[in-house]
């Protein structure tokens, strides 16, 4: 499963990078303006810091195909890693095919049903985007829609690559790995739970006291 960054925080993803082993970002509208500033000028940092594909959102306010088309190739023109991010609506699908024409990678976002994640990889989207942790929030079972959009996209051999979203914690992360997910895609927070356990730490504790009775 490949790991992508889910933050436009340039010291997160700096840090996370260091790692080597993260290969792409997504950002959301929300996830900019917690920065304060505008996509256009995180962007070009982000995509210095990573050498895989970056997720950059269109404006939460464009809804009308066209315009989300006219938005889209700016975003692309930004750097030749970026994918454009739509929502998951009528509009947003009709954008996604006008995109994928002109050759441009799209992310379809906010994807809860595997109808939608059909439809979208109808429309030629590079990748889909379930919401697993908004799921989990409304007593659905998020982790069950991963399985179910790896079963459609297996057998019809579909090539839209599914990038797990709203991943809240560790175990996410292992289920979606066991569902299949193409990509997940990690908070920091949750990215630096999953490298820790109370056994390494204390296996680490251990083998320094150990070495240094002997060795000083
Ligand atoms: C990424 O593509 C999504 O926008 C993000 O994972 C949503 O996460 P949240 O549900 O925790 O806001």
């Amino acid at each position: 499963m490949k790991i992508f960054i889910d933050t436009a925080n340039i010291d997160e993803i700096r840090d996370a990078a260091t790692l080597g082993v993260i290969d792409g970002v997504t950002t959301n509208p929300s996830l900019i303006a917690k920065e304060g500033k505008k996509l256009e000028d995180v962007i070009v940092d982000i995509c210095n810091l990573v050498d895989g594909p970056i997720s950059g959102e269109i404006k939460a306010t464009t809804t009308k195909w066209e315009d989300m088309v006219a938005e889209g190739k700016e975003i692309a023109k930004l750097h030749k890693n970026m994918v454009v991010k739509i929502p998951m609506t009528k509009d947003g699908i009709i954008a996604v095919k006008e995109l994928t024409k002109l050759g441009i990678k799209t992310n379809v976002t906010l994807i809860f049903s595997v109808n939608q994640a059909l439809l979208a990889a109808k429309a030629g989207a590079t990748y889909v985007s379930p919401f697993v942790g908004r799921l989990d929030d409304i007593s659905e079972d998020g982790i069950n829609l991963i399985y179910d959009i790896v079963d459609v996209f297996t057998n019809y051999d579909i090539k839209t690559e599914i990038i797990a979203a709203s991943i809240r914690h560790p175990m996410h992360a292992v289920e979606c790995a066991k569902a299949g997910a193409d990509i997940a895609t990690i908070p920091y927070k949750v990215l630096m739970q999953m490298i820790k356990h109370p056994l390494t730490d204390q296996g680490i504790e251990k083998f320094v006291n150990d070495y240094k009775k002997v060795f000083g």
